[in-house]
């Protein structure tokens, strides 16, 4: 849990002015602590680990009024619904006193960094989807992601000629747009430094490979998003990146959304079951959302029994033991990994 180390180490200084600021956007009422407060959900869905005011020259908070959720269509028992570039729906969650669509938004008007961080399928990449579906440049970092991947670079063209082609950084600097640094935990933070320019005060990038391009402005309306799971190996994330994002939330898989979804109740307490063992230490692995609404789309065409025997067999083979017999007793019939 490095990530989770250097978090809890980060010395985040916070100017008052810049905390009061996030309180109010946060808490309608001016009630600073409270509004704090309000984000710590008790069922610990999604939390706020650490705040630091940024220096951003484009914090605007004396206009801020609660949005309109204008893009919510559709309610699911109550759900606000968004729908992704992909055409699937995202569920809003709860954040606070709201949604966590809405806090995104807001922060971007703010230029509060979001930090979203947490174990795989759990809706981090579909939720920032959901937020900005129709500006958003995505690139899904790794431990090749090279400056040039950020910045922009020469490329051949046909004629043999090299040519410079923005990267999706610069993009989305000149154009205003919100990037998703997803993964960002396994780019080199030596390369990540690159963005440190465009996420403070000086709001602007130093294309040193193109002195033709020069000094790039950010566009009013550019904000970064980063996502990772702190438990792959290799992940780091350097104190200066962290103390840019200012907002920063684990996300943890929404149980009861999942039921609204169609998955059959008992394989969500089997799995609420294991991540408590998981938390514990017990086993190192629970079902998340994304294997969730896998189950229940298995279950439908092959069977209720098929889908946890997959499910079982699909657990690391340590776990499999545990997960089995907590499986067993939900369903209350012998469960063991499927075999062919
Ligand atoms: N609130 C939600 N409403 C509807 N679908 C959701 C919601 N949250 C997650 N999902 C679905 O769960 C699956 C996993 O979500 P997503 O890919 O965003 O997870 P992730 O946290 O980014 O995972 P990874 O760490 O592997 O990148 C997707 O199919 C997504 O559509
Ligand atoms: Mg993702």
């Amino acid at each position: 849990m490095y990530v989770e180390k250097e978090i809890a180490q980060a010395n985040l200084s916070v100017p008052e002015s810049l905390t009061s600021a996030l309180a109010e956007l946060l808490n309608p009422k001016h009630e600073t602590k409270p509004a704090l407060d309000a984000l710590l959900l008790p069922e610990g869905r999604a939390t706020i680990r650490a705040k630091a005011g940024t220096k951003g020259a484009s914090t605007k908070v004396s206009s801020f009024e609660k949005p309109e959720l204008k893009e919510a269509i559709v309610e699911l028992e109550g759900e606000s619904a968004y729908p992704r570039p992909n055409g699937e729906d995202y569920f809003a969650r709860k954040w606070g006193d709201f949604t966590d669509v809405e806090v995104l938004k807001k922060s971007r008007e703010l230029g509060q960094y979001v930090l979203l961080y947490g174990v795989p399928g759990t809706g981090k990449t579909a939720m920032v989807e959901a937020a900005f579906p129709d500006d958003l440049y995505t690139i899904l970092g790794s431990g090749d992601t090279e400056v040039a991947d950020l910045v922009g670079g020469y490329v051949q063209t046909p004629s043999g000629n090299f040519e410079w082609v923005d990267g999706v950084l610069t993009r989305a600097a000149s154009e205003g747009k919100v990037l998703l640094i997803d993964e960002i935990g396994l780019i080199d933070p030596k390369v990540m430094s690159i963005v440190y320019g465009l996420m403070d005060g000086r709001r602007e990038l130093v294309v040193t490979a193109n002195p033709e391009r020069g000094t790039v402005k950010a566009k009013e309306g550019f904000y970064v998003v980063g996502a990772t799971n702190p438990n792959v190996a290799g992940v780091r994330l350097s104190e200066a990146l962290l103390s840019r994002f200012t907002v920063q939330a684990e996300m943890t898989t929404d149980w009861s959304l999942a039921k609204k979804l169609g998955v059959p109740a008992s394989a969500v307490v089997a799995s609420q079951n294991l991540s408590k063992k998981m938390e514990s230490g017990e086993v190192s692995w629970s079902p998340q959302f994304r294997e969730l609404l896998a189950f229940r789309d298995i279950a439908k065409s092959f069977g209720t029994k098929f889908a946890i025997q997959n499910l079982l067999a699909s657990a690391p083979e340590l776990d499999r033991p545990v997960a089995s017999d907590v499986f067993g007793r939900v369903f209350g019939e012998i469960m063991l990994p499927a075999k062919i």
